[in-house]
């Protein structure tokens, strides 16, 4: 553990955002290591005041799923897991503390109801044909600011509709240069006819059916998220955003996700969360013996962008929805090439979007 580098644990306490920190833990930072009884105390304090006090904006209530575990026992373990992993120059990618580094795996993935596979179903997938030439190396819609802002899903199996209304949300913004914040819960509530599922997940495709059919989605404010599940409430006149053609699904094929990503903007993507995602802090995450096939996967997320490090590893950018606390400002990077935990399976975006208010008041015009 000598090996343990600044770098580090400025990465550890950077997620804790407490200036005296790095002064407190100098010792650490020199490599007097292992770490203390008595620093993972002051660690855990710092982690509660951050994360679990009634002014943090998260809500440990809800993060508290199972009675009964030892809390600062499962977060000194996480710890030690973090340092463990970021000592290890091999990983190319690091960890930190997050909202969640009190909670077992098996209530990390309860919270966010990650259990359910999906059966990634598409139909009709296309493809963007083989040339690479036009593309370039690097992309961030980021940098375009046609990216909304990173939302968080809470205790609901929702990933599904994040991923959705990301999309849509930029491919409005890409299109026309205004940002509509626009409903999850609309689909939470009435995409269940295509073959969705609210809270219990459900599939970007489909959900882009459910908005081609049903005149589009309402903004955020008429139809505000809730995450869980309830009665469809959508009325006539209320959708924002309508979407024409429906859903392209892209081939089984990394190369063409890249193109579809540069041609077209944001694309909803799927993969497979195993334990030890969710300390995901920064780098090009790249597991071993994560199961990739088109019924192994279990978040849907977003593609934003594609780009290769300084080690020339080649990564998507992609945005989560756990808030923008998590990870590396919300988003992280995936090794890209190798069907990382599936990501090749699962990916579509909506071939045209529209202002439905707009074609709403043209209709009553004529
Ligand atoms: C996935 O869906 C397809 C098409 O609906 C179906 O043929 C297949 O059996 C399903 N697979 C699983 C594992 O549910
Ligand atoms: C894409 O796949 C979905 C099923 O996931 C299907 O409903 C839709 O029709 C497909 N899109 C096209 C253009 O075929
Ligand atoms: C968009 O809606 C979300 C609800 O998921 C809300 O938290 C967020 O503040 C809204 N963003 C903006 C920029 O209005």
């Amino acid at each position: 553990m000598k090996t343990i580098s600044a770098s580090v644990l400025i990465l550890l306490f950077s997620s804790l955002a407490m200036a005296d920190v790095h002064a407190d833990y100098h010792k650490i930072i020199n490599g007097e290591l292992p770490i203390s009884t008595q620093q993972v105390d002051e660690i855990y304090s710092k982690f509660i005041q951050h994360y679990k006090s009634e002014n943090s904006g998260f809500n440990p209530v809800e993060h508290y799923i199972t009675k009964g575990i030892d809390r600062k026992a499962t977060f000194a373990n996480k710890l030690q897991q973090i340092i463990k992993h970021n000592s290890d120059g091999t990983n190319t990618y690091k960890k930190g503390l997050n909202a969640f580094s009190d909670m077992t795996d098996e209530e990390f993935f309860d919270y966010y109801n990650i259990k359910a596979e999906q059966n990634c179903s598409a139909t009709n997938r296309k493809s963007f044909g083989n040339s690479n030439a036009n593309i370039p190396t690097e992309w961030d819609w980021r940098t375009f600011g046609v990216v909304s802002p990173v939302k968080n899903q809470g205790k609901c199996g929702s990933c599904w509709t994040f991923s959705t209304v990301g999309c849509v949300e930029s491919h409005y913004l890409l299109k026309y240069g205004a940002f509509r914040n626009l409903s999850e819960q609309q689909l939470v509530d009435c995409a269940g006819d295509y073959d969705n599922h609210g809270c219990s997940g459900g599939l970007p495709s489909h959900a882009f059916e459910y908005i081609k059919d049903n005149g589009g989605l309402a903004l955020e404010t008429t139809y505000p998220y809730k995450a869980a599940n309830g009665q469809c409430s959508i009325q006539k006149g209320q959708q924002s955003v309508g979407i024409r053609g429906g859903a392209v699904n892209i081939s089984l094929n990394e190369d063409d996700l890249k193109q579809a990503i540069y041609l077209h903007g944001p694309v909803s993507v799927a993969f497979r969360v195993i334990d030890g995602f969710r300390d995901y802090k920064s780098g090009v995450y790249a597991v071993e013996g994560c199961a990739n096939g088109p019924n192994d996967v279990n978040h849907a997320v977003l593609a934003v962008g594609f780009g290769t490090d300084e080690n020339k590893v080649d990564y998507w950018i992609i945005k989560n929805s756990w808030g923008a606390a998590w990870g590396d400002q919300g988003f992280f990077k995936m090794k890209r090439g190798v069907n990382m935990c599936g990501i090749q399976n699962c990916n579509s975006y909506p071939q045209d979007v529209f202002d439905a208010q707009q074609a709403a008041s043209f209709l009553k015009l004529q």
